[in-house]
Formats: C-alpha cells, sequence, structure tokens
C-alpha cells in the first residue's frame, strides 16, 4: 500500500484541515496532487443507500436490496448467515461505487419505545457485538468499509442531538459499551461513527475518553472517528477528542477553524496529523478495491439472488410467537387476508437507513402462490393513518367469517415508530386492536403477522389468535418469507433478539425514560432487557430468546471441558440437541453464566454463549459452546478493569432466558492478583472482605470486638439489655477510623497514624 505517513508529511496544513471535514454529503476531500481520492459513504446498513448526486439534498436513493432491519436480523442468532448479508452488502455497494457502509448500529435496546429499535440487534451487548461483528467481516471481507454506530449510548431519539446519558461507569462498561468493543476487536471496522448525545454531560463528539482512550488506546480501533451528521460542535475540541471525520461538508468555516487553531497555538499539529493520518489510510485501502464499472462484477449486482437471499434471511429471523397447532396451513380451502400490509408490505423504518428497493414481495400474491387451489379474499382492515374505520372492521369480520382461516396482516405504521422521534407507546393502533378482537371472536383459525421493529403489547388480543409470528421489518423479500413459513416450507427458527413485555410500566427503563431538562438518567444501570425481569421477578409476554418451532427438540448430556479452570483458561460447555419432532428444523442453544457470589452486584444471569444447530426428525447433535474470561468477569469501576472472583458459577443451558434446561456449576480459579482498594473511609466490613486486609487487620478486629461487648454489655436497671443490638454487626458498615476516633482517648497512637499504618502495610508499603 501507498505510504501513508509519506502522503500526510507532504500535506500542506490546509489539505489536512480540509482532509478532516467532508466535501460534500458523503464524500471526503480527495488531493489530487499526491493522489489521494476521496472515500464515498452511504448509508445502510440494511442495503446501500447510495443517492446518485452527492452534492444534491434528495432521498431518492438508487435500487438496492432491503435486507431485513437489524432486529429481523439478530433474531437469526446467526453470524454466518449475516457474514454472507455482509457479502452480498459489499458487492452493491462495489457496483454502485460505494466505499464505506454507514452501519451497522449496535447500540442497546434499552426501552422499547426508542423509535430507532428497528436498526439495532439486541438488548443484550453479547449477541449484538457478535451479530455486528459477523456483518462488518462479511461486508469488509470483500473490500468495503462499514461505520460501526452511534458510539456511544444513543439509545433514544427524544432529544437525541443535545440529551445527556448520564451513566454509571459499571453499566457503560458491561452493558452500553461491550457490543462496540466486541466488533472492534472481531472485526476491526474501518470507521466508527460517534453518536448526537452526551455521555454524562460530553458530547459523544467531543469525548476523549470515549474517542481516544477506550476506543483507539484500550480497544485498538485503527480505523477513523466519523461524526454522526451534525454531531460536531466544536470542532477543534472534536478533533483533540478524537474525532477525525467531520460530516457532512463542505463547511470552509470549520476548515479555517482548524487552520486558526493551528497557527495559533491552541491545536497541537500532530493530532491533525494522527487525524489526516488515520483518514489517508482508509482511502488508500478503499481504492484498493476497484468501483462500479472498474469492477470485477461491473456496475451490476445479482438482484434476484440477492432478492433470495434476502427471503432466506427474513424467514430464519421470523420468530413464531403462538401456535395452537393451525400452522403450518394445511391445505385451507378459503383464506381471508386481511390487512393492508398484505398488499403494501411494511418491510423497512422511516429515516436515514431508507432504502429503494430493486422489487418487493407482496405478502397476498406469495401467499396466493403457495396456497394451492385455495380462494383468496382481501379487504384492507384498517386505513393508513390513526383514524378509526368501523366499516373496515365489519367488512373484515364478514371475509372472515365466509373463510376457513384469517390471516390478518398487522403493520405498526410508520407514525408509530421511525428514526427521529421515539414511540409514544407500545400499542398497535385502536382500529388494529379492535380488529383482532372482531375477527378472532368470529375465525378462531386466526394467524395474525406482525411487522414492526420492536415489540408492541399484545395482552388485548392474543388471547383469541390461533398463531401469532412476529414478522419484523423483513424486507423487500418478506412476503415470500411469510408465505414460506405459513405453509412451512420453511420450519420457523427465529429466537428472540429481545423481551416482550406485557406492558409498558414493566419495562426497564419506564421511571427514567426519557429524561428531562437536558438530561436521561440511566438509574437501571446495569438492568435492562431480561436482566431486570430476572432481578425483579416481573412476569413477561415473551422472554428473550424464545421463539416456537414446528418440531420440538430435547436437551441431555450437558458437560463441561474443566470442573475446575483457570479465568484465563476458560471453559467449554456443550449439550447434546435432539430434534424429537416429525419435521427437520433448527435450534438456538444460548448458554447464560450465573455467579453465585461476588462482591458487586451481578445480574441473575448473562447471555455468554450461543450455537445453532440444523438438525432432522431424530437426529441429535452435540453442540460446544467456549466460556472465556470475559464470561464470567465483571467491571469493577474501583479497579478500573475487569475483574474475576474464585467461586462458583452456574452455567445455565436454555431454549431462552425463561427455559433453561441443564445447568452445571463449575469452579473459577482467579489468576489476577488486584491491588487493594482499601482507604482512609473503609469500613470494618470492608476490611474484613478484603484479603490483604482482613490477614492485616483480623487481630485488631478480634481486639475491637471484645472491647465493643464489653462496653455494651449488662443490663439496665429493670432487667433489660443495655442496648438492643449485636455489636459486630452495627460495626461492620462504619469506617475502621471513625470506630478508633470514638476510642482516641484510649489509644497509644493517633486513630488516622493507626489507620495508615495498616493501609501501609495492606498496599505493600510496609512488610
Ligand atoms: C443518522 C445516521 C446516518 C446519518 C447519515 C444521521 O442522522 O443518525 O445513522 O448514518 O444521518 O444519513
Amino acid at each position: 500500500m501507498t505510504d501513508v505517513q509519506g502522503i500526510v508529511t507532504k500535506m500542506t496544513l490546509e489539505e489536512k484541515a480540509a482532509l478532516c471535514t467532508g466535501a460534500s454529503s458523503w464524500t471526503t476531500t480527495p488531493v489530487d496532487r499526491l493522489g489521494l481520492p476521496e472515500l464515498l459513504v452511504s448509508d445502510g446498513p440494511h442495503g446501500i443507500r447510495r443517492l446518485p448526486d452527492v452534492h444534491a439534498l434528495s432521498w431518492k436513493s438508487l435500487p438496492a436490496t432491503c435486507f431485513p432491519t437489524a432486529s429481523g436480523l439478530a433474531a437469526t442468532w446467526d453470524v454466518d448467515l449475516l457474514y454472507e448479508m455482509g457479502q452480498a452488502l459489499a458487492k452493491e455497494a462495489i457496483a454502485l461505487n460505494v466505499d464505506v457502509v454507514l452501519g451497522p448500529g449496535v447500540n442497546m435496546k434499552r426501552t422499547p419505545l426508542c423509535g430507532r429499535n428497528f436498526e439495532y440487534f439486541s438488548e443484550d451487548p453479547y449477541l449484538a457485538g457478535e451479530l455486528a461483528a459477523g456483518l462488518i467481516n462479511g461486508i469488509q471481507s470483500k473490500g468495503v468499509g462499514t461505520s460501526l454506530k452511534h458510539f456511544a449510548a444513543n439509545n433514544q431519539e427524544f432529544e437525541r442531538h443535545s440529551i445527556s446519558a448520564e451513566i454509571d461507569e459499571r453499566a457503560l462498561r458491561e452493558i452500553y459499551l461491550p457490543a462496540f468493543e466486541t466488533a472492534v476487536t472481531k472485526a476491526k471496522p474501518w470507521t466508527v461513527m460517534c453518536s448526537y448525545n452526551k455521555v454524562n454531560g460530553t458530547y459523544a463528539s467531543e469525548h476523549h475518553r470515549l474517542l481516544t482512550d477506550i476506543l483507539k488506546d484500550e480497544w485498538g480501533f485503527d480505523g477513523f472517528v466519523v461524526s454522526d451528521w451534525g454531531a460536531v460542535h466544536d470542532r477543534v475540541a472534536a478533533l483533540q477528542a478524537g474525532l477525525d471525520l467531520e460530516m457532512p461538508g463542505p463547511k470552509q468555516t470549520r476548515v479555517n477553524a482548524v487552520i486558526e487553531a493551528v497557527r495559533n497555538g491552541e491545536l497541537d499539529e500532530a493530532v491533525l496529523d494522527e487525524a489526516a493520518r488515520r483518514i489517508v489510510r482508509i482511502a488508500l485501502l478503499a481504492a484498493q478495491t476497484p468501483k462500479g464499472s472498474n469492477s470485477s462484477i461491473g456496475d451490476k449486482f445479482d438482484a434476484a439472488a440477492h432478492h433470495a437471499l434476502a427471503r432466506k434471511i427474513a424467514a430464519e429471523g421470523m420468530v413464531l410467537l403462538k401456535n395452537n397447532g393451525l400452522l403450518p396451513l394445511q391445505n385451507p380451502q378459503h383464506i381471508a387476508v386481511i390487512g393492508r400490509a398484505a398488499q403494501k408490505a411494511h418491510f423497512q423504518g422511516g429515516g436515514s437507513s431508507h432504502i429503494n428497493p430493486t422489487q418487493v414481495d407482496v405478502p397476498f400474491s406469495e401467499v396466493q402462490k403457495l396456497a394451492g387451489n385455495a380462494e383468496l379474499s382481501f379487504v384492507a382492515g384498517y386505513p393508513e393513518d390513526n383514524c378509526f374505520e368501523q366499516t373496515l372492521i365489519d367488512e373484515a369480520v364478514a371475509t372472515a367469517q365466509a373463510a376457513d382461516v384469517a390471516l390478518l396482516f398487522i403493520a405498526l405504521p410508520t407514525f408509530k415508530e421511525s428514526e427521529g422521534h421515539d414511540r409514544p407507546d407500545l400499542d398497535l393502533t385502536e382500529q388494529q386492536v379492535r380488529l383482532i378482537q372482531a375477527v378472532t371472536a368470529v375465525q378462531p383459525n386466526t394467524v395474525v403477522i406482525l411487522n414492526n421493529g420492536a415489540p408492541v403489547v399484545v395482552h388485548g388480543w392474543i388471547d383469541g389468535t390461533a398463531a401469532v409470528l412476529e414478522a419484523w421489518m423483513m424486507g423487500q423479500a418478506g412476503g415470500g418469507a411469510i408465505a414460506d413459513v405459513l405453509f412451512g416450507r420453511v420450519n420457523p427458527c427465529g429466537k428472540l433478539a429481545e423481551t416482550y413485555p406485557v406492558k409498558l410500566a414493566d419495562t426497564p427503563a419506564h421511571l427514567n425514560f426519557p429524561g428531562e431538562n437536558g438530561v436521561v438518567h440511566y438509574g437501571e444501570g446495569l438492568f435492562i432487557g431480561y436482566r431486570y425481569y430476572d432481578a425483579r421477578e416481573v412476569p413477561v409476554q415473551f422472554p428473550f430468546g424464545y421463539g416456537l418451532s414446528y418440531t420440538t427438540f430435547a436437551y441431555s448430556n450437558p458437560q463441561v471441558s474443566a470442573a475446575t479452570f483457570k479465568d484465563v483458561e476458560g471453559v467449554t460447555v456443550s449439550v447434546d440437541v435432539t430434534n424429537t419432532g416429525q419435521v427437520t428444523g433448527k435450534e438456538i442453544v444460548q448458554v447464560y453464566v450465573h455467579d453465585e457470589e461476588a462482591r458487586l452486584v451481578r445480574p441473575y444471569k448473562e447471555l455468554k454463549g450461543f450455537a445453532k444447530v440444523d438438525l432432522q426428525p431424530g437426529e441429535t447433535k452435540t453442540v460446544a459452546i467456549p466460556l472465556d474470561f470475559r464470561a464470567f468477569a465483571y467491571y469493577d469501576p474501583a479497579h478500573r478493569q475487569w475483574v474475576t472472583e474464585d467461586g462458583q458459577f452456574n452455567i445455565l443451558i436454555g431454549a431462552s432466558a425463561a427455559d433453561i434446561r441443564s445447568c452445571v456449576t463449575v469452579t473459577l480459579q482467579s489468576t489476577l492478583q488486584l491491588p487493594s482498594v482499601l482507604h482512609r473511609e473503609s469500613t470494618i466490613r470492608a476490611w474484613l472482605e478484603d484479603p490483604r486486609g482482613k490477614k492485616t487487620f483480623e487481630p485488631m478486629y478480634r481486639q475491637l470486638m471484645a472491647q465493643m461487648s464489653r462496653a455494651f454489655s449488662g443490663d439496665d436497671d429493670n432487667g433489660n439489655e443495655v442496648i438492643g443490638m449485636d455489636s459486630s454487626g452495627f460495626m461492620l458498615d462504619m469506617p475502621l477510623l471513625s470506630i478508633l476516633h470514638f476510642q482516641e482517648d484510649a489509644l497509644t497512637q493517633p486513630a488516622d497514624d493507626i489507620v495508615d499504618l495498616l493501609l501501609a502495610q495492606v498496599h505493600g508499603a510496609v512488610g
């Protein structure tokens, strides 16, 4: 590759400043005299949104395959399939002259109300990270870059340009950052996009700790950081924090500000050089893959093959939520197809990820193709807007009554779910709920097919249905995929990557969302998704990891590679899975880790591994899942690092978060030699819990206990205990120093000196 540093060295201050700001909405600034080409980026990530003119303000992009959005992708739990989709995306990017695809997004689903959840994978950081890594690796394997977004804590649309997400260090490290970390370390995205919001008071675009200390230094990210479109406020502060490229451009005022800051000494030119070096490296890397008519595939991609892949992925991600046995359909003769979305597929969400599809499967037509000689009737059932129209319901009831089966296509309208605004509630429209209730009252064989990007409340209408299929925003081929699942051409195998709550008030962030006065407190800390429902014992509608199949699976013979193991070596858990039903099917095996005892509070269980296995009827396969150091560690802010503790862990093997089939107990030996974090204000409890502290302090503790019990023993004049208390319990939460202060007169040395001496011994200063 061309000498990156050589180019940067030859660049003038003006050229470097210009390179760090976009030349247009979608391109970087080329430096022709040095042979540095422009870099062209396009939105994604479930398709390529290549705008024909990178300078014009327009929305209509060139035709590209619209794959399912991230909610549906995540429900596949299939890293290899996402890799394959990534390869297809890259081919389209190459044909459409795109160097970098802006995605995927790995923000956590803190609340189902986030309007953009359809673009994100999961409420679980492990799952989101693995899937994102698969997609990125697929795209980048073909020489096209990605932009992992939105870094970080962009978990709501409400005031997304300015709100400050107030997150404690543990929640940041254990929940909001790991999906980014996994994607960065396992897939090396070419770029990372910072988010609009503030994190603990500082704009993400100016967050040195996030962009430089953590992303670049700790995780070794070697690409460039790009701003979300319009996320930069102070260009110089952003550069200093590690924000390399500001988008969109052109913005001469920003370029001038950078030049001026270097000239007046406010900005060290080395900082600008580093940003330029990162951008130059990626621009040259991108240029190694010829695009458009210069590429080996030319400016066309195989639209039919990609449509077929989109259909396969859509089907793989659909989640069968309920089935009383009606599905797969067995030769119904008269099918009532109800719902506007059967004719006008609802297959993607609104906003920057909106794709101009190459073709769109119409669900009605796809059902018709697989329905043999059955007669199909269609009625719209609900209007496009939020109006209530009883006549549409009456019409649907009459149609359903005359049929053997009713297929109800219910799509959550865009005014209820889109980029740019959060959802007001988790409900379908009133018309949709009343429609389902009315149709199921006359037709017990009713299947509801949902198109939405995030959970909806179902408890008001689900009881009367025979089956419910969550089809998500299923991409352009989703209509065909729905037909495949309904008629059993595909056995559903998707599982939820997010919990379906019973009602909005049950959700983890309910009391801390969406924030006020510019601040949103992540008061639930680590406890989002199933971590919250587990801890609070809140019943859910459908648990994380849940999904039905047309077959059944049995789990047996759980094993671990070692009953006792060192944290750095990890352990492998395996289990036999048998298809005990009549049809071929795929099962997603999930491994959760439960820590029996820890110094800090931990979620009851956390997903740390999964595997998808394809089984013929009667077939058994052994699934082996490795668990590494991080599967057992928690982030300890006191030590500023990931920590393991000696002790027992339960490894829970399940078909969902609520359907644990086996449990194996293992013993972990920590290899960490952590320095003590005892300090002057440490309590007696902290001294006793700290291994070195306990050893040093124990003789004094025994003495103190003896004194305390002498002081507090005996009866009062009425024969009652002097103080109705347990002196050791009383002392536990008092700082050692405070207790010594009480007795200062009886001490030979000042209390402060005694504690300092003990601390010196514990911290190794005194032998
Ligand atoms: C969105 C990004 C998107 C960018 C460019 C922003 O408003 O948040 O996800 O990549 O626009 O369209």
